[in-house]
């Protein structure tokens, strides 16, 4: 029997199924390319020593879904494939609530039809918005800031209402702000568009790719008045996944947990942080806030600790040598 893994060929994606190869599942990956390469399924072959199944496919497809789950033993769907940005949300609504919301709603139909045990959804800290307390639990407001963050809330209550009605138990992982790349560096965050998140355009200016880095907001009410965010290593997070297909959680059906470290980091002790791993001067100058940003954000992963019996273990130093190792090694990706 075989995990399907949507958007198994992106970052999170690609992790994700190196620590299921490695706890001894068989994996289907299911990916469209929009968004990663097929280099990465190449790598990914490498690393695991044997090459994954691919279906080169849209999630939100009916047809597609049921080929796939008639062409192979499924028992269990990670689900992580769907649009990720949140400016590119705000500008495009619809196409961000018909891509991320369509390829829930088909994708929970086809396992309900095919008897599926299990769903892991991934979500994301977006669904917060700005805390009102912290550190942010499963039990604080969801007050979502982007349509990306919404399509991401939506998602959960759509796979929660389809368990709670069928033999399927949902699982919804919220993760904090992936970092890093798998230690072999043979992947790593390699999207096919645009990078806007910190850490690849930290490296972007390490690499000497990028002039300087814009730190965006240093007026905010934190320790040094940059944004403090709670970055999380990928690798701990892809193993968060194996935890959650693992978990005895079915007499709720369904469950929600944050992914984070626990503990949060400003922009400026990042790159500080960055300068000391890659032994380069990231210059860097202030600039005006980004819109939408929220000020401070970690997570309190205390259930995921007792529930799963998962915690993230790899440091803040891990996260930036293993994300520069890959991003140096790999100087055609977008995070080079
Ligand atoms: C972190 C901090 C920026 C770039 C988003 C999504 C979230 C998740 C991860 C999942 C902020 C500052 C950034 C730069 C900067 N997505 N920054 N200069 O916005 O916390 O989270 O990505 O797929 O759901 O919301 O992450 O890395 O973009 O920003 O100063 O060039 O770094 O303003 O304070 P964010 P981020």
């Amino acid at each position: 029997m075989a995990t399907l893994v949507t958007g198994g060929a992106g970052y999170v994606g690609s992790h994700t199924v190196v620590a299921l190869c490695e706890a001894g599942r068989e994996v289907v990956i299911l990916d469209d390319f929009s968004n990663a390469h097929p280099r990465t399924v190449d790598a990914l072959g490498a690393v695991v020593d044997r090459r994954p199944a691919v279906v080169e496919g849209d999630a939100g497809d009916p047809a597609v879904l049921e080929a796939v789950f008639d062409g192979h033993r499924i028992d269990s769907v990670v689900h992580l494939a769907a649009r990720k940005s949140v400016a590119e949300s705000v500008a495009d609504p619809l196409g961000y609530y018909r891509s991320n919301l369509g390829s829930v709603i088909e994708l929970a139909a086809v396992a309900v039809r095919h008897r599926i045990g299990r769903i892991v959804f991934s979500s994301s800290a977006a669904v917060y918005g700005t805390p009102t307390e912290m550190p942010v639990s499963e039990d604080s407001p969801t007050v979502p800031q982007s349509p990306y963050g919404e399509t991401k809330l939506m998602g959960e209550r759509i796979l929660a209402d389809a368990a709670a009605a069928s033999q399927l138990t949902a699982v919804m992982l919220r993760y904090f702000n992936p970092v890093g790349a798998h230690p072999s560096g043979l992947i790593g965050e390699d999207p096919s568009g645009e990078l806007s998140n910190l850490v690849p355009r930290i490296m972007q200016v390490a690499a000497g790719r990028r002039d300087r880095l814009e730190v965006f907001g240093a007026d905010y009410a934190t320790a040094d008045g940059t944004a403090v965010r709670d970055y999380v290593h990928v690798t701990d997070l892809a193993e968060g996944h194996v935890a959650a297909l693992d978990a005895d959680i079915s007499p709720a059906r369904s469950r929600v947990y944050n992914l984070g470290t626990g503990s949060g980091a400003t922009v400026l002790q990042v790159l500080a942080a960055a300068a000391e791993t890659t032994g380069l001067t990231i210059p860097h100058e202030l600039a005006e806030r980004r819109p939408g940003d929220v000020e401070a954000t970690w997570a309190d992963c205390s259930r995921a600790r007792a529930e799963l019996g998962w915690q993230a273990t790899r440091s803040l130093h891990e996260m930036l040598a293993d994300h520069w190792h890959f991003a140096r090694s790999h100087p055609g990706a977008s995070g080079a």
